[in-house]
């Protein structure tokens, strides 16, 4: 099975991470039906500095006929903020890119590094958070009216709203979870109260599944308090942002993090979660298991393949036993630079592949 891979590595440490979710693909492709062609297409502040655009033609172009993005990050500090990052929006608009999946799944053997404490961890952490992307405060361009007042416009359609809540369930039940909960703030906002309605009629097609609303200001308490509680998660643009950062960081780092911008059936996108961290940018130290595990959502979610995208995350799992990088390291357990921890991924994803 052939298919064409766009690669934006972006600015900061997008190069090095990205670097190592290649390597990993090839590797795949050795094991496996699959054929990866990779077609860089260049984005982001470096690009910017160049061309005066943050996506040139040319790019999106390779993007647009591509099977799936593999994306790094965007941004540099020596630029305005938003000149490079806004091509993320960008390509999330042009390819009508509606889902945002954002799992958040603490392993067993890096439960030392959620800052949590054990009891708050309780049976695990292992959450989807499923974020409306096209919709909402972000997906209006607002302006600064003048000194005094500025302004964005928070609009939900019926249409947004019902094809990310079916997604959700239809992902709750793929993934046998019990529940789907719906984060909003429908005792305030309108457009939340638009949400909560869908999410029950769409809800009332799934009896086997436990429905839950939560309002946004409790979930955030309750995402420190009971993570267990959670499975599948569903929420508009500016709280999933929000909430699953929060999320990220109780899985021991940022670099942790994995993350699709996705239309089914369409070109989608997968990149870490993280952005360029320019403080770390160029000294090899950064983790390379969000853009790792970005690869695993693409094999699951773009190319249907459960059993590969399962060994990915086992791979990574059982990595984590022998080295990390310096963001979770721990006393007995080797510290690693990017490409060593990439590499100790694909040892362990050659044997399990083989098995
Ligand atoms: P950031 O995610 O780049 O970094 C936050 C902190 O996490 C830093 O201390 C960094 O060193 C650490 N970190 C990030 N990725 C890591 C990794 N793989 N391994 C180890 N540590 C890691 O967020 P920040 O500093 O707010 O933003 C930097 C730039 O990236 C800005 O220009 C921002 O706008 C952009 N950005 C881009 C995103 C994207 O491309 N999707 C997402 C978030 C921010
Ligand atoms: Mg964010």
């Amino acid at each position: 099975m052939k298919k064409t891979i766009a690669v934006s590595k972006g600015d900061g440490v997008g190069p090095e991470v990205v670097n190592e979710a290649i390597k990993l693909m090839k590797i795949i492709a050795d094991y496996s039906e699959f054929e990866f062609e990779f077609q860089e297409a260049p984005v982001g502040g470096n690009v910017w500095k160049k061309y005066g655009t943050n996506l040139p033609e040319k790019s999106f172009e390779i993007i647009k006929n591509s099977d799936a993005l593999l994306f790094g990050a965007a941004g540099l500090p020596d630029l305005p903020p938003g000149v490079a990052e806004s091509v993320i929006l960008k390509i999330r608009q042009e390819l009508d890119l509606y889902i945002n999946l954002r799992p958040i799944k603490l392993f067993d053997n890096l439960r030392d590094r959620c800052p949590l404490k054990e009891e708050f961890i309780g049976e695990g952490i292992d959450i989807a958070f499923i974020r409306e992307n096209t919709e909402g405060l972000y997906a209006n361009k607002g302006a600064v009216l003048n000194n005094d007042q500025a302004e964005n416009l928070m609009v939900y359609t019926r249409k947004g709203c019902e094809r990310i809540i079916k997604y959700a369930f239809e992902y709750a039940k793929r993934f046998k979870h019990e529940k789907v909960t719906s984060v909003d703030k429908a005792n305030l906002l309108s457009p939340s109260k638009l949400w909560r309605q869908i999410f029950h009629e769409i809800g009332d097609e799934y009896p086997t599944l436990l429905k839950e609303d939560i309002y946004v200001d409790a979930f955030c308490q309750w995402l420190i308090r009971a993570p267990y509680k959670f499975q599948t998660v569903v929420t508009g643009n500016l709280f999933g942002d929000i909430i699953s950062d929060e999320g990220a960081f109780l899985i021991g780092s940022l670099g942790m993090a994995s993350s699709g911008n996705i239309h089914p059936g369409k070109v989608s996108m997968y990149e870490p979660i993280h952005g360029s961290a320019p403080d770390i940018a160029g000294k090899e130290i950064a983790n390379p298991i969000g853009a790792i595990l970005s690869v695993k959502l693409m094999m699951q979610e773009s190319f249907e393949s459960i059993s590969i995208a399962q060994e990915i995350e086992n791979s990574v799992e059982e990595a984590l036993l022998f080295g990390r990088t310096v963001d979770i390291k721990k006393e007995g357990i080797n510290t690693l630079n990017t490409s060593q921890m990439g590499d100790l991924i694909i040892q362990k994803i050659k044997e399990n592949l083989k098995k």
